[in-house]
């Protein structure tokens, strides 16, 4: 089954002024687009062809193929990335649930909040930085270029860009600017909370 890029859940200047139209046109049609397009050629021959996204990116993994790793990654990555987002979304107003979680495993929405922005500034280059599930407990984690946590044995549940491509229009080299606005006012913790709950 091919990779196909499917259109954004929003329009492409519903999250401004914190990610602008631009960004999102140069990250989701070309840079996603890149991803797809290479995936799909290096999957042409792959005896993974047929596999789950999900199932690919831990193969691929195992195997250290870093094509696949990156470009498969990359796409699952950035299917969840636009459904991270939201327009009005981000800051303190979670589902009591998901609050718990945090408070519970990560010691509180402050605390989440700075270690998640945090792993994101430490990721040395390009990669993510993730709120994921692991062994039944939520776990800040950081992976570079195109892994995820998948590969990691953990399931993510929130994951932020901090490739430059995400947020060098907007922030230029500001990375804990883009990071702490996409914690505040981008993220779409309803849709956070749904992948808590099916992890
Ligand atoms: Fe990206």
């Amino acid at each position: 089954m091919a990779l196909e890029l499917p259109a954004l859940p929003y329009a492409y200047d519903a999250l401004g002024p914190y990610m602008s139209k631009e960004t999102l046109e140069f990250h989701h049609d070309k840079h996603h687009q890149a991803y797809v397009t290479n995936g799909n050629n290096l999957l042409k021959d792959s005896p993974l062809k047929d596999k789950s996204i999900e199932e690919i990116c831990k193969i691929a993994f195992q195997e250290k193929n870093a094509g696949l790793v990156n470009n498969v990654g990359q796409h699952y990555n950035h299917l969840h990335f636009w459904n991270w987002m939201k327009p009005n979304g981000g800051g303190k107003k979670l589902p009591g649930a998901l609050e718990k979680a945090i408070t519970a495993d990560l010691g509180g929405y402050d605390k989440m909040r700075t270690d998640f922005v945090q792993a994101g500034v430490t990721q040395f280059g390009s990669g993510w930085c993730w709120i994921a599930v692991k062994d039944g407990k939520l776990v800040i984690m950081k992976t570079p270029n195109g892994e995820n946590p998948l590969m990691h044995g953990a399931q993510p549940i929130l994951g932020c860009d901090v490739w430059e491509h995400s947020y060098y229009i907007d922030y230029r080299n500001l990375r804990q600017k883009y990071l702490e606005a996409f914690v505040d006012s981008l993220v779409n913790w309803d849709h956070v909370e749904s992948l808590r709950v099916s992890a």
